[in-house]
C-alpha cells in the first residue's frame, strides 16, 4: 500500500490536495506580513522552531510538503513523523528532512507530554482528539483532511472504493468541540485524468484496496459488452492505448483551534 501510494503521489495528481494542506498550516502557524516578515507564530517556548507532527503520516507526502512550504514563508519547523507502520515512519523519516519519527498506535496514549506539539497534521487518517488536545500546546493547531462525498465518484459507482458517509465535516467538529474550535475550512476538488497504473495504484494505496477484483479499473455490465464498450470502461480507446480516465478528487481541509 506504501508503495502505490508514494507511486500515485509521484504523478503530482495530488498536489492540489498537498498545497491546500500546506496553506493551512501556514495559515494556521503564523502569517507572513507585507514586508515578508512573520506577524505571528503558534508559540514555542522550548524552541524557535514549530514543532509539527504527521499522525497517520504513511509515506510522508503531505508532511514533506508542509515543511517545505513553511520553510519557503520563513517559518522553521521541527517534523514529527508518527504513524502505525514502522514501514511508513521509515519512509517518511527519509522523505522529511531533519523530521524524527514515532511508531505509535493513536488509539493509545499518545508518546508525547502534555502541551509539546504546536500543530497536528491528519490527512485521510484515524484521529484520537482527547489525545491530540492533551499534547497540543496552548494556540496549537489541527489541520484535518477528510473526503467529500464525490471524492473518486468514478471509481466508487465500479465497486472499487468505499462509500463515503455524507457530512464528514460537520460530524468531525462536532466530535471535535470539547477540545476545539473550527477556525478554517476549504473544499478542494479537481479532476484528474489517470493511466491504467495510476487508477491501480490509487485503488492499491487505499482502504478500498481488498474490494478490487481485477487489475482494470471497471467491469463492463454482463458478458454481451462490446469490446469498445469493455475499453471505455476500463480507461483505453477502441485501439487499445491508455487514454486516461477522470476521476475527481474532492476533499475537506479542516483547521481546528486549541480551545484555550
Ligand atoms: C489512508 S492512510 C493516509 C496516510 C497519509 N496521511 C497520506 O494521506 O498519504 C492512513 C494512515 O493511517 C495509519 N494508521 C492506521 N491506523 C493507525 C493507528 N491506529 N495509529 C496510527 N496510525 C494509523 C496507516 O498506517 C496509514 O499510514
Amino acid at each position: 500500500m506504501l508503495d502505490a501510494r508514494n507511486a500515485f503521489f509521484a504523478t503530482g495528481s495530488y498536489v492540489p490536495i498537498a498545497d491546500a494542506v500546506t496553506a493551512a498550516c501556514i495559515a494556521a502557524t503564523g502569517s507572513v506580513g507585507t514586508s515578508g516578515s512573520i506577524t505571528s507564530v503558534a508559540p514555542s517556548p522550548s524552541s524557535a522552531r514549530v514543532r509539527l507532527a504527521e499522525v497517520g503520516c504513511g509515506t510522508g507526502y503531505y508532511l514533506s510538503t508542509a515543511v517545505s512550504g513553511l520553510d519557503g514563508a520563513g517559518i522553521a519547523v521541527n517534523p514529527i513523523a508518527a504513524d502505525l507502520s514502522p514501514f511508513g515512519v521509515r519512509m517518511s523519516v527519509r522523505a522529511v528532512p531533519g523530521s524524527a519519527g514515532v511508531v505509535l498506535d493513536v488509539w493509545q496514549p499518545l508518546p508525547f507530554l502534555d502541551d509539546t506539539v504546536d500543530g497536528i497534521l491528519s490527512v485521510f487518517a484515524p484521529r484520537n482528539l482527547p489525545e491530540f488536545a492533551r499534547i497540543l500546546r496552548p494556540g496549537g493547531f489541527l489541520v484535518a483532511v477528510v473526503p467529500t462525498t464525490r471524492h473518486l465518484q468514478e471509481i466508487r459507482a465500479d465497486g472499487l472504493a468505499l462509500d463515503i458517509p455524507d457530512g464528514k465535516p460537520d460530524a468531525l467538529t462536532d466530535a471535535a468541540s470539547s477540545w476545539f474550535t473550527e477556525e478554517a475550512r476549504s473544499v478542494v476538488e479537481f479532476g484528474m485524468i489517470l493511466t491504467n497504473e495510476d487508477l491501480d495504484n490509487l485503488i492499491g494505496m487505499g482502504p478500498s484496496a481488498h474490494h478490487r477484483a481485477h487489475s482494470g479499473p471497471a467491469q463492463p455490465d454482463g458478458p454481451s459488452a462490446s469490446p469498445d464498450a469493455e475499453a471505455a470502461a476500463d480507461g483505453r480507446d477502441a485501439n487499445g492505448t491508455d487514454a486516461g480516465r477522470r476521476v475527481t478528487a474532492s476533499v475537506t481541509v479542516l483547521t481546528y483551534r486549541l480551545i484555550a
